[in-house]
């Protein structure tokens, strides 16, 4: 008997030592919490971590100060782990996010040498992907990379040692009740939970998230069967990673906790920190003085307009001619060009040739604010010359032969970046419009989408002037390849124009289409 009793008790005393070895932990917001903090990750006055903030082209790191063993010492092989956590991500625009975070387990404290933006703080160019790394992730992207072969602005995904997730999705749950997909917006700013839990017996990475007031789906949205032995060393660190481009979001850690062989402490919901509130509240001036005087003047602009309207109908009514009824008006409006020149006005002559009097583009003034169609200099300086006419020429010749808008704000993607894409591999002409069938010429399009690309250079001097545009489009002279031309050696020569042009015009950027505008009443 006595002797059963020192056994249970050794036993008991050795799997308490076992646990006791265990890392457990859990913070319900960060208020005087011990944590490794880098570049812009801080902990607000209300116990916050805020990893990222309004600065530009940055890194934030927040690591757990002390190593973690995740193996066993015996075999080699990784532990069960669990963890959750509650983020929200405040976006410096509604519908672009900038660039992401992701939970991390990592050989080092910081990740020192790595990079932001599209990098997420985890990797650099010469060492993402690289085996050597031992870096695990779940990464909560914002923003589409093609280079990384990114679903979507809005994805979920398992990265080990590069950016390449092994799995991913879109963000989104399985509800409990019906079993079916919810879609999540990431950057919407509200409070959302993550769990991950690995099993070190099934090998198997589980990721899960949903609203804050949603509890734990039983289907995780992702699910890794992959033993993560090789990849964790024996001596890791856990925290948060995140970053910013020339775009950004603040991104914020409301609780998190962890637990090694064992499944995480459930977070408090009501202890968490309250973050910030988004903008003051001032409505009540508005709705009793404003709102009314608004709904007048808009009234008495609608009916001016239309009269107006009428009486402009008659004065630039035009005649179709006979060809036209088939093929639809084949020209700019008279009207557009009255309206641009000013009436033919002398003013606006640029030159005369033996063509005619050339008059200035009629849509200059429409393209100012125009994303996709502002060349990265002219967003930066403000000075309109040629080539950011010769660019913005480019970004329409793409427009039209790929019948897609230069930025496609539901999907984030850069039409530049997009067709280039499909030249690097080789298909250019899959960036046609697929409304056209069969009805093209390919060498015609092949030549509009190249030169179009040839236009849309980040670099000025490396776009033709408008005399060689005209000589190549009319055959005169043959497109040099463009894979000679200077392209800055890292990543796509493109890539960085929209997160300047961006930035630089504020908020009173349009996502409107010039071709649409300048097509419309043809077609
Ligand atoms: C935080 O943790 C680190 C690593 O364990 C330790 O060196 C440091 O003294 C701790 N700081 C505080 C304020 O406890
Ligand atoms: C991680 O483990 C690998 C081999 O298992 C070793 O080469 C590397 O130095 C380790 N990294 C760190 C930071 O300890
Ligand atoms: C990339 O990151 C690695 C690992 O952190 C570092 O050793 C290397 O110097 C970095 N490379 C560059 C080009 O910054
Ligand atoms: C991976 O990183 C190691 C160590 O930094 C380096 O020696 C090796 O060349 C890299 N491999 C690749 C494919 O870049
Ligand atoms: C959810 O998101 C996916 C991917 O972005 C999209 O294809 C799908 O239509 C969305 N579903 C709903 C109901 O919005
Ligand atoms: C992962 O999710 C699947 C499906 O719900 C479940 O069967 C499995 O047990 C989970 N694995 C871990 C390690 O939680």
């Amino acid at each position: 008997m006595l002797f059963k009793i020192v056994l249970l008790v050794h036993i008991l005393s050795s799997l308490a030592i076992a646990a006791s070895q265990d890392l457990n932990f859990i913070y319900s917001g960060f208020r005087s919490t011990n944590l490794s903090l880098d570049g812009l990750a801080e902990l607000t006055s209300n116990g916050l971590l805020r990893l990222t903030n309004e600065i530009m082209q940055q890194t934030g790191h927040a690591f757990y100060p002390n190593p973690v063993t995740f193996k066993n010492s015996i075999d080699g092989s990784a532990f069960s782990f669990s963890s959750t956590f509650v983020f929200a991500i405040r976006p410096e625009y509604a519908t672009l996010g900038g660039h992401g975070m992701a939970f991390v387990i990592a050989p080092t404290r910081g990740l020192p040498g790595s990079l932001p933006s599209q990098h997420l703080g985890l990797f650099n160019e010469s060492n993402n992907g690289n085996q050597t790394n031992h870096v695990v992730a779940v990464e909560l992207d914002t923003r589409r990379n093609i280079e990384f072969n990114d679903l979507d602005g809005n994805h979920v995904g398992i990265d080990i040692n590069g950016l390449d997730s092994v799995r991913y999705a879109s963000a989104g749950y399985y509800s409990q009740l019906n079993g079916k997909l919810t879609n999540l917006t990431l950057i919407s700013g509200q409070r959302m939970q993550v769990w991950i839990e690995y099993g070190g017996m099934e090998k198997q990475l589980n990721v899960t998230i949903a609203p804050i007031d949603v509890d734990k789906p039983s289907r995780p949205l992702l699910s890794l069967s992959r033993d993560l032995s090789p990849y964790l060393n024996s001596s890791m660190y856990i925290g948060f990673s995140s970053s910013t481009g020339s775009i950004y979001s603040s991104h914020y850690v409301l609780g998190w906790s962890f637990k090694m062989n064992g499944l995480a402490e459930a977070l408090d919901i009501s202890r968490l920190p309250k973050l910030p509130r988004l903008g003051p509240k001032k409505t009540s001036k508005f709705l009793t003085i404003g709102l009314p005087v608004l709904c007048l003047s808009l009234v008495f602009v609608a009916v001016s307009s239309v009269s107006y309207g009428i009486r402009r109908r008659r004065k630039f009514a035009e005649v179709l001619e006979d060809w036209e009824l088939d093929f639809g008006p084949q020209r700019f409006k008279y009207k557009d060009l009255y309206i641009a020149t000013k009436g033919f006005g002398d003013k606006e002559l640029l030159g005369s040739g033996g063509f005619g009097r050339v008059y200035k583009d009629p849509q200059t003034t429409h393209v100012v604010g125009t994303l996709g169609y502002l060349a990265p200099e002219y967003a930066r300086t403000g000075k309109a010359t040629t080539s950011t006419d010769v660019f913005a020429f480019g970004a329409f010749l793409l427009e039209v032969a790929s019948g897609r808008r230069p930025i496609q704000p539901a999907e984030d993607v850069i039409l530049v970046d997009w067709v280039f894409a499909r030249w690097l591999g080789g298909e250019i002409l899959e960036a046609r419009d697929p409304n056209l069938g069969t009805e093209y010429v390919a060498e015609e399009m092949e030549l509009v989408l190249q030169l179009g690309l040839m236009c849309s250079q980040s670099e000025p001097a490396g776009r033709p002037s408008m005399r060689q545009v005209v000589q190549f489009l009319e055959g005169d002279t043959p497109l040099p390849d463009i894979s000679l031309l200077r392209l800055p050696a890292s990543n796509l020569p493109f890539s960085r124009f929209d997160d300047f042009a961006l930035s630089s015009m504020g908020k009173s950027f349009s996502h409107t289409s010039v071709a649409e505008s300048l097509l419309s009443g043809g077609r």
